[in-house]
């Protein structure tokens, strides 16, 4: 019996994102968590004739740790989302305590669900929550992800329209780092089949994938940023997630992950003097089975672009950490 949690699960990612895994077979129970609306959006959901069993749980009646108890797998977008002229980052002093809070209560009433984070800034929230889970004394480190996913789905569809291919899922795009402007390093001389970027587009497609983002967010002009992709890339994510914890092989997807406790992370931790970076990450039963070293063979370009990307997530992962140990 598999239990999901969508944590934020009424706002514009946890709709969908709740729409998705209602639909998934894998799914055996799906609990709908929010401080709004939860009830309105699991009873809707729940008359859809797929296997997942629904509820809805709002804070009241300690209603979060119900959601959460024994959950195999938490979903977290919740937080508010960007304006226009917003960073990532400027939905720190939010979305800080929002993570924290609800990590808390995985750690105490699901210590050994696989915990994915979606909500921004994934560079910072996801140290946080390491540090929470530390705190708690239940950090599997296998177990945490920061959801990256909808970087590597952009790069997908981006260089599938330059290079001339009719999708961007036939293609494997490595795209490592953070999850935010520069910290995002898409590693185009390893698309899987190849695909040669013109060298008159290069700079072009790198900075379309860094701030792709920003496309939806203005698109959307004041009413939020990426929901219905990002809702994609997080079921995508799960999904492959929940399938490898069944037992298949050969999961490989880039996450944002605390290199020193997942195997084949020391090496990447020692070289980019960082301990959180998106990697590529190969998924089994325990969640991370091992990572690859993703700057091995890389071209000039691209190791100043990690260079870059380096400076930036020291700071924000200092800023989650330093959070998690004194909060305001
Ligand atoms: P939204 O505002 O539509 O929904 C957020 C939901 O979280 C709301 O329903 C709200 O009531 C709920 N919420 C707030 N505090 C909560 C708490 N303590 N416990 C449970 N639920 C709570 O925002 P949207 O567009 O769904 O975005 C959510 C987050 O995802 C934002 O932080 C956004 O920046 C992030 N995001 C991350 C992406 C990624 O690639 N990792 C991509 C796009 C957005």
């Amino acid at each position: 019996m598999v239990k999901a949690v969508v944590a934020g699960a009424s706002g514009g990612i946890g709709q969908p994102l709740s729409l998705l895994l209602k639909l998934c077979p894998l799914v055996d129970e799906l609990a709908l968590y929010d401080v709004v609306n939860t009830p309105g959006v699991a009873t809707d959901i729940s008359h859809i004739s797929s296997t997942a069993k629904v509820t809805g749980y709002l804070p009241k009646d300690d209603g979060g740790k119900l959601a959460f108890k024994d959950a195999d797998i938490i979903v977290i977008p919740a937080g508010i989302p960007r304006k226009p002229g917003m960073t990532r980052d400027d939905l720190f002093k939010i979305n800080a305590g929002i993570v924290k809070s609800l990590i808390e209560i995985a750690a105490d009433v699901a210590p050994n669900a696989f915990i994915l984070v979606i909500s921004n800034p994934v560079n910072s929230t996801v140290p946080i929550a390491a540090e929470v889970l530390k705190a708690k004394g239940v950090f599997n480190a296998q177990k945490l992800f920061g959801v990256t996913t909808l970087d590597v789905v952009r790069a997908e569809t981006f260089v599938a329209e330059i290079g001339g291919k009719k999708t961007g899922s036939e293609l494997t795009v490595p795209v490592i780092g953070g999850h935010s402007g520069e910290t995002i390093v898409p590693i185009f001389s390893k698309i899987s089949p190849s695909v040669t970027i013109p060298d008159d587009k290069y700079d072009a497609l790198v900075n379309r994938v860094q701030f792709g983002g920003d496309e939806v967010v203005k698109a959307k002009d004041g009413a939020g940023s990426a929901t219905l992709s990002m809702a994609f890339a997080g079921f995508r994510f799960a999904e492959k997630v929940l399938k490898a914890a069944k037992g298949e092989k050969g999961l490989v997807e880039p996450s944002f992950v605390y290199l020193p406790g997942v195997p084949g992370g020391e090496e990447i931790a020692k070289a980019t003097g960082l301990d959180f970076f998106s990697v590529p990450v190969e998924l089994g039963p325990n969640g991370v089975e091992k990572v690859t070293n993703p700057l091995t063979g890389i071209t000039e370009k691209e190791k100043s672009l990690v260079d870059i990307a380096i400076e930036g997530l020291k700071g924000n992962i200092e800023k989650g950490v330093s959070f998690a140990h004194n909060p305001p």
